[in-house]
C-alpha cells in the first residue's frame, strides 16, 4: 500500500515504536501501512463507530496483517493503553474534539513516547492545551492536499513534566507554529500570507459589522503571522549567506 498527501506527511512522522495507536482510525489505512513499512511491531485501530471498524477489518484483513493490527471500538483512548514505547496517533478531526480526547486520558497521553496530531481545524485550541499541560511541541510540519495545508504536531511532554516553562508562552505561540520557522518548513511562508489574508478578512468583516462601523480594527492575530512571515523571511536571508 502506498499513502499519499496529508497521510502520508503523518506516517513519515512517526518514530520506530512497538505499538502504533491511531485514535480515529476510520479505514485503517495508516496503521496498515506502518506495519508494512516496520515503523511499528504492532498496531492498533481504534475508532468510535463500528461502520468505520467495520472497513478497517476488511483492509487489514486485505492485507494479512490480522496478527498485528487489533482493532477496538473505543472514544478516544477510554479503552486502550499506551506504554512509554508507544505512539499515538490522531489525525483528520477537529482540533477542538483532539484537544477533548487528549483532556478525558491526560495520564495515557502522557505515557506514550509521542503523540502526532494533525486537526483540520482549531489548531489554536490544540497547541494551548499542550502548552497547558505540560507538553512541548518538538517538531511541527505542514503539508499540502488538494490546495489545502494541514499542520502536523508532534509532542511529548516536556521534561521533568515542567510546564513552566510554558507558563510563560503567549497568545502568539498558539497561533503561530514557531517549528515552522526554526525548520524552515518549505510550505511556511505560503501558510503565513494565507494566514495573514485570513485574519485580514475577519478584521475587514469586524469593521463592516454594525458594532464597529467606520472603526479600522486590528486584530494581533494579523500582527502575528506578519512578525512570524519577517522572522522567516529573515532566517531565509541569513541562512543562504
Ligand atoms: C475523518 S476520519 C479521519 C480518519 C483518519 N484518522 C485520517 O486522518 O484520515 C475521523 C474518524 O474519527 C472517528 N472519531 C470521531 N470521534 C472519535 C472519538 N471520540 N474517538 C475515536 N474516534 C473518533 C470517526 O468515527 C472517524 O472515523
Amino acid at each position: 500500500m502506498e499513502l499519499k498527501g496529508r497521510l502520508a506527511a503523518i506516517a513519515s512522522k512517526v518514530p520506530k515504536c512497538e505499538t502504533l495507536f491511531d485514535i480515529g482510525t476510520d479505514h485503517a489505512y495508516l496503521p496498515i501501512f506502518l506495519i508494512q513499512e516496520h515503523i511499528c511491531n504492532h498496531a492498533v485501530a481504534c475508532d468510535v463507530r463500528s461502520g468505520p471498524l467495520r472497513i478497517a477489518k476488511k483492509n487489514i484483513a486485505k492485507h494479512g496483517f490480522q496478527n498485528n493490527i487489533d482493532i477496538v471500538l473505543s472514544d478516544g483512548l477510554s479503552s486502550v493503553a499506551p506504554t512509554k514505547r508507544d505512539v499515538i496517533v490522531i489525525a483528520g478531526m477537529g482540533g477542538m474534539l483532539i484537544a477533548d480526547i487528549l483532556d478525558a486520558s491526560k495520564d495515557k497521553v502522557d505515557s506514550a513516547a509521542c503523540i502526532i496530531l494533525q486537526a483540520n481545524t482549531a489548531i489554536v485550541t490544540l497547541r494551548e492545551w499542550l502548552y497547558s499541560n505540560s507538553f512541548e511541541i518538538s517538531d511541527e510540519t505542514l503539508c499540502k492536499e488538494d490546495r489545502r495545508i494541514y499542520n502536523i504536531i508532534i509532542a511529548k511532554l516536556a521534561p521533568g513534566n515542567d510546564a513552566t516553562s510554558n507558563n510563560k508562552k503567549c497568545s502568539k505561540d498558539f497561533f503561530v507554529g514557531q517549528k515552522l520557522i526554526d525548520n524552515a518548513n518549505p510550505l511556511a511562508e505560503e501558510y503565513f500570507e494565507r494566514m495573514i489574508r485570513k485574519y485580514q478578512k475577519v478584521a475587514r468583516g469586524l469593521e463592516k459589522s454594525a458594532k464597529f462601523s467606520g472603526t479600522q480594527i486590528n486584530i494581533p492575530e494579523v500582527e502575528y503571522f506578519i512578525e512570524a512571515l519577517a522572522e522567516l523571511r529573515r532566517r531565509n536571508i541569513d541562512g543562504n549567506i
